[in-house]
């Protein structure tokens, strides 16, 4: 592998790669590490390699003709070569795109200084834009130092025979387990058994389990990539069992008051299928109650009697697991009593977030919601509308408005059961 570093401070890389792994590699000539000072290709006295940007704003900008020139110069012909950018804004560099990187024969890499590359440059020279995650450098030449010392470890012989990066952490999406060294006992902390014992058989199943548990933990969202047999998933489902959510999280749905199609506030009845649905989807995903508000007498006790069927009457030995959702269900009079309910619960009156198809501003997206959710200890209740949607007076005295749930389209008339699943799996999915 050939790695050619296109920036304006060349001397910047005389000691990333003088030691270590890479420092063996380029010695031993399994990869090849050039940099180009993209200065010597500039035309006037100054060698300038910057201007103003058009338009104004801060800072200044590659001018397209030096850098495209030292592209042009960099590249060699024949072989198989990748014009990379380094670029805030470009894909966030992962496992899966470092070993793609290790399929050519030259990587030409631009390390951006300033605001940033003329976008002819981009459009016309380069091929892959990366980014080493969601922060701004200074410079690209960190960028490429990451990108140079990630895809090298792919390369076959830069590693000794001893280690092999396909054990690593993010190979199919799984983290490492843990690590242990000699002493056995460290400040009074000792080894896991299991590795002191000489059974490979076990330790390797061990390993494997840890890894799970390490990244079903840290994180989650790995999992749905990674390759797990059927032994790996019955342990995730046991680890599953053992964690309760981390966040209290209640939901309710209001029958009153709500919109009608003419914005006149209404009461709505009770539909069956939005009790068994949201229950279902409540329990899925672990919240702690599912409030149903009504303020007529005669619906609640209908859907009391609906719910004894399913959790007390013929109806539990017919589906014995849908008593386990509908065991979430609360019936109320006014949203007020719930709220007061689960104070009751949580020793904390629980923050509202309301849901609203329409358009509004000073919503709150869900990554935004989760992560304020695991800053503290509040209990929060969800509050989700029948009808054509919760009444104003509703919307405007709660803390959070979510923003509406949107796919690829503009079309998001959603009915209350798929809304609810939507919204519980973006705050609470694995
Ligand atoms: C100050 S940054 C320019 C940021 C640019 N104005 C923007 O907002 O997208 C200067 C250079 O550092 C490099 N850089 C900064 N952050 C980076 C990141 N997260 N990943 C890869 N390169 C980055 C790029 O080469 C970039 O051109």
């Amino acid at each position: 592998m050939r790695y050619d570093i296109l920036t304006i401070f060349p001397e910047f890389f005389d000691s990333p790669f003088e030691g270590g792994i890479l420092k063996k590699a380029v010695e031993r000539g399994v990869i090849e590490i050039n940099t180009h000072d993209i200065r010597s290709y500039a035309t006037d006295k100054h060698r300038s390699v910057d201007d103003k940007p058009y338009g104004g704003g801060s800072g200044m900008v590659f001018k397209p003709e030096p850098l495209g020139k030292a592209i042009q110069a960099a590249k060699l012909g024949g072989v198989k070569s990748l014009v990379i950018l380094t670029t805030p804004q470009g894909e966030v560099l992962t496992d899966k795109i470092v070993r793609e990187l290790t399929g050519y024969d030259q990587l030409v890499i631009i390390c951006g200084r300033y605001e940033g590359v003329d976008e002819r440059v981009r459009k016309l020279h380069v091929d892959r834009e990366i980014s080493v995650g969601d922060y701004i450098l200074s410079g690209g030449e960190y960028a490429a130092c990451a990108i140079v010392d990630a895809v090298s470890r792919y390369v076959p012989g830069v590693l000794g025979n001893e280690t092999s990066p396909y054990d690593d952490s993010f190979n199919n999406y799984l983290l490492e387990h843990q690590q242990y060294t000699r002493p056995e006992e460290y400040e009074g902390l000792g080894v896991p058994g299991i590795l002191l014992s000489g059974n490979h058989g076990e330790i390797e199943r061990w390993k494997r389990r840890e890894s799970i548990e390490r990244t079903y933990l840290r994180r989650p969202e790995l999992l749905d990539r990674a390759d797990l047999s059927v032994d790996d998933s019955i342990y995730l489902g046991e680890l599953k069992k053992g964690h309760t959510n981390k966040f209290k999280l209640y939901i309710a749905l209001v029958h009153y008051p709500v919109y009608n199609k003419d914005f006149k506030v209404i009461t709505t009845a009770f539909t069956n299928l939005d009790v068994h649905d949201i229950s279902r989807a409540a329990r899925t995903y672990g919240v702690k109650g599912f409030y149903l508000i009504h303020p007529i007498e005669e619906q609640r006790s209908l859907v009391a009697r609906v719910l004894r069927h399913w959790k007390e009457g013929p109806g539990r030995a017919h589906n014995p697991s849908r008593h386990e959702a509908l065991e979430l269900v609360r019936i109320t009079n006014t949203l007020d009593e719930a709220m007061d309910r689960i104070e009751a619960i949580e020793g904390m009156r629980p923050k509202t977030v309301a849901t609203d198809a329409g358009i509004r501003a000073n919503t709150t997206g869900y990554a935004e919601l989760k992560e304020t959710m695991s800053s503290g200890d509040a209990p929060y209740l969800i509050i989700f509308g029948t009808g054509s949607g919760i009444a104003e007076e509703v919307i405007s005295q709660s803390d959070f408005v979510l923003k509406p749930v949107h796919g690829q389209t503009s079309y998001n008339h959603l009915s209350v059961r798929s809304a609810a699943a939507i919204i519980l799996d973006r705050l609470l999915r694995q």
